[in-house]
């Protein structure tokens, strides 16, 4: 019996989804990625039993009714945005992942929240990946306060943890989870097993003591390297900094949080004093032109709990070769490819011999279909070579039978254009505002046939 109970069992991790198989294979069932599978100990029962779940020993049945559950209190990151993303703030005891490519700004932006968090509650800083001089040179040129910050340059687990049991801080923070290791697994560094460990010890240190921990982890496009899938299902949010390739911006969007809504997305800017804020983000994706050219149009995107006004640039151009081109940039090309066909049946556009380009300005992804209507819109506009007014937004989901489709929020979306001074609007039907919107004049329309006579007459 104790025999059995010692026996460390294996299991196999995909390094992509984090999906586990009992046996090696080639290929993962779970997300069909080849090669990718890791094996991993499992610990023994008894010391996994523990290991998987957040409860501290007590156990005891209750009615969840009696369960006190007083208002969580949250900590501010001192970034607005990050904090809307976070749903609010950082709850006690919460495990939160922050992910993205190498480079997106992720030390950095961590670097000055737990400046922020420090000047009003105990933060420990470990960079396993920088050295403290590196840290701290970076915390001087940013003008931080860094004088409450305590930092460590540490990769062993235990240590880490050993340490906190002493300085009890309320926010830690790791950096990078990649980089940390538990001695007892004999994989290396940044392997699933270990990141999974790490992690696993992390966040159960975290729920049992109250600590926040904000864990940092790599994208590697290859993913070579164990990624955030892989510990989506220990931590309590999951974050994701995502840049565009030339772009100083950044995203910041909730991939999963247990404290608030997914898809929230958060703005910043990186400058030379490192991560900025973007208050109001409807400014940078529209582009700053005063002069627009023919296939630019606005439309209003819906991000998490907010609207969001972005500019999107069609060019139609005639194709050479054989198969015209069909590209976009944020947006879905299925979605394009769907769209065209609508519009040659319902509007009696052919664009079969055209190559078409969309971009979405500012390296925005826009994942709704609210953008169809602006999408047609904007081909139509290119192709036509007619520029179309700066003061009209356009927003609506197009379906197959070229019929015009509301879409959710849409009186927040016409408040959000009045607000940014369109005076223009041609939404779906349905999406037509009980009250008029002052200073917006709204063109409701049902099929897409509408939407391109007004564009005529433009
Ligand atoms: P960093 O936070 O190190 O990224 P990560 O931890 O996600 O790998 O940021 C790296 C990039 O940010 C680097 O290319 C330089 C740039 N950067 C600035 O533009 N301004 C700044 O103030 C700082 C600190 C970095
Ligand atoms: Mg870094």
């Amino acid at each position: 019996m104790a025999k059995a109970m010692s026996k460390t069992k294996v299991a196999f991790v995909c390094r992509q989804c984090g999906g586990e198989s009992s046996k090696w294979l080639g290929q993962c069932p779970h997300c069909q990625a080849w090669n990718t599978l890791e094996q991993v100990n499992i610990a023994p029962l008894k010391a996994s039993a523990h290991q998987q779940g957040y409860a501290t020993g007590r156990s005891e049945v209750q009615s969840l009714a009696a369960v006190n559950t007083q208002v969580q209190e949250r900590l501010t990151t001192g970034f607005g945005e990050f904090d809307r993303v976070l749903g609010g703030g950082l709850v006690s005891g919460a495990a939160v992942l922050l992910g993205g490519h190498p480079g997106a700004g992720k030390s950095t932006l961590l670097l000055q929240t737990s400046c922020a968090l420090a000047a009003h509650s105990p933060v420990l800083y470990v960079t396993g990946e920088e050295s403290l001089e590196q840290v701290a040179l970076r915390g001087r040129r940013l003008r931080l306060a860094l004088e409450p910050l305590q930092a460590l340059a540490e990769t062993s687990v235990e240590r880490i943890i050993a340490l906190c049991q002493e300085l009890k801080p309320k926010v830690l923070i790791i950096d990078s989870i990649q980089v940390m290791y538990v001695d007892e697994i004999d994989s290396a560094p940044g392997s699933v097993a270990q990141v999974r460990e790490a992690a696993a010890r992390l966040t159960r240190f975290a729920k049992q003591t109250g600590t926040i921990l904000l864990l940092i982890g790599h994208v590697t496009k290859e993913g070579s390297l164990a990624g955030p899938k892989v510990l989506e299902h220990m931590i309590d949010a999951s974050i994701m900094l995502e840049s565009s390739a030339d772009s100083r911006y950044r995203t910041l969007r909730a991939i999963k949080n247990r404290f608030g809504a997914v898809n929230e997305l958060g703005v910043f800017a990186m400058l030379d004093q490192g991560m900025r804020e973007v208050k109001n983000p409807s400014a940078i994706f529209l582009s700053a032109e005063v002069e627009t050219a023919a296939g630019s149009l606005v439309t209003l995107a819906w991000e998490g709990t907010r609207p969001l006004l972005v500019e999107l640039q069609s060019l139609v151009d005639t194709s050479h070769g054989g198969m015209p081109r069909r590209v976009t940039l944020g947006l879905d090309s299925n979605r394009l490819n769907m769209l065209l066909a609508v519009l040659h049946r319902h509007g009696g556009v052919f664009s079969g011999d055209q190559d078409v380009f969309i971009n979405v300005v500012g390296g925005l992804k826009i994942q709704e279909t609210s953008a169809d209507l602006a999408m047609i819109l904007a081909v139509v506009s290119s192709l036509r070579n007619r520029i179309i007014g700066r003061d009209l937004v356009v927003f609506g989901e197009v379906g197959l039978s070229g019929e015009v489709r509301p879409v959710a929020n849409g009186q927040e979306r016409l408040r959000e254009a009045a607000k940014h001074g369109f005076k223009r609007a041609i939404i779906a039907k349905g999406n037509l505002p009980k009250q008029a919107i002052p200073g917006l004049q709204i063109h409701a329309i049902s099929r897409v046939q509408e939407a391109l006579d007004l564009l005529s007459n433009e």
